[in-house]
């Protein structure tokens, strides 16, 4: 390859997947990137897990791609981040993806990744943050339901929005057939969301998110 062509090459930027159990959505992530859908622009440099038994750590493992096990049980939470900060340094990582990481943040970790922590929750924020959002919007009573990925803060569930998906609670649902809906979504979007970020044509207007800040 030429010098120019491979100067013109955009960035591949490293994503750092965090997770905590199931890791459907990682293995979301690691598709789209296998199947090319984000254009080549980002590729997965390390999965961490926060607990031993996690079936996104195993699945992690068994598609080859570096892991690391960092157990937060009983650890304060500043230390246990700046365990997992250093591995992602370490790793070369510039964007944190939240997959199921069921752990709060400290303030610390956050501002060492600024706008840079990505997660995905599934309801439409901000509406149900927290725990299981997905029954909190069936009993509710919501006639629409979603996920949302959005940008971390230092608040739960609060950050800016990237995007969201949006489907409409049937009738015939109950709590679980309406996460599993939403689950769906949250498989299309995570991808898209993260291929927008990595694009970079992105700015700020207070807390929404814009394709072209300067129009
Ligand atoms: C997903 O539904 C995700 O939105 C949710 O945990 C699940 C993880 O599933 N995250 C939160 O509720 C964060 N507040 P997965 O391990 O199969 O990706």
């Amino acid at each position: 390859m030429s010098a120019s062509a491979s100067m013109s090459r955009a960035a591949v930027h490293k994503l750092g997947i965090l997770l905590s159990g199931r890791g459907s959505n990682f293995l979301a992530i690691a598709r789209s990137i296998e199947i090319g859908s984000l254009h080549g622009l980002a590729e997965i440099a390390v999965v961490i897990a926060n607990v031993e038994d996690a079936p996104g750590l195993a699945a992690a493992r068994s598609l080859g791609l570096p892991t690391e096990l960092l157990v937060s049980k009983g650890r304060r939470r500043v230390d246990h981040d700046a365990d997992v900060a250093a591995r992602l340094r370490h790793h070369g990582v510039d964007f944190v993806i939240l997959a199921g990481y069921m752990r709060l943040l400290s303030p610390e970790f956050i501002a060492a990744f600024p706008n840079k922590i990505l997660n995905i929750h599934p309801s439409l924020l901000p509406a149900f943050p927290g725990l299981d959002a997905q029954t909190q919007a069936f009993d509710y009573g919501c006639k629409v339901a979603g996920c949302t990925v959005h940008f971390v803060d230092e608040h739960l569930d609060h950050g800016v929005i990237i995007l969201q998906r949006v489907i409409h609670v049937h009738e015939t649902d109950d709590a679980h057939t309406l996460a599993e809906r939403i689950l769906i979504e949250e498989h299309q979007a995570y991808p898209e969301a993260i291929l927008r970020v990595v694009s970079g044509k992105y700015g700020f207007a207070g807390r929404r998110y814009v394709l072209n800040p300067e129009a």
